[in-house]
């Protein structure tokens, strides 16, 4: 049994503890705003942050997360920085098929929340673990520079 702090609220598992943190949400805990993209932690699609830093789920074991915070993109709009990078994406239509979006907010939230005024090449950097098919990349760097305002 894992018990975490999940999106402020306290969770359990039963799942095994070698069970991918990214399972564990969608699966065992019916939050499937984190997508599975490669499972091998190169995409970044299942971005979340554990104790306020970005991880890949799908390569984060469910043991790795006992006792500690958990935020999903189900959970991102409790942080100002949350809320300001969602508004940013709907205000500038960052999405085209969307698929990657949730990790792309969850990795933009983090950079914000660890340095508000990001350069250029301070977001292509905190970025470049989160591929988009669409090659939306132009406007999601607008987006936070944005969500910086
Ligand atoms: Fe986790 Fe690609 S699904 S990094």
């Amino acid at each position: 049994m894992t018990t975490f702090i999940l999106n402020g609220q306290r969770v359990s598992s039963d799942l095994p503890d070698d069970t991918p943190l990214l399972w564990a949400l969608r699966d065992g805990l019916d939050l499937t705003g984190t997508k599975f993209g490669c499972g091998m932690g190169l995409c970044g699609a299942c971005t979340v942050h554990l104790d306020g830093e970005p991880v890949r789920a799908c390569s984060t074991p469910l043991s790795a997360v006992a006792g500690k915070k958990v935020t999903t993109i189900e959970g991102v709009d409790a942080a100002r920085a949350g809320q300001a990078v969602q508004a940013a994406w709907q205000k500038l239509d960052v999405v085209q098929c969307g698929y990657c979006q949730s990790g792309q907010i969850m990795s933009a939230t983090a950079l914000l929340v660890a340095n508000p005024r990001p350069t250029d090449a301070e977001i292509d950097a905190a970025m470049s673990g989160n591929i988009c098919r669409c090659a939306t990349y132009v406007r999601i760097r607008a987006a936070i520079h944005e969500a910086a305002t």
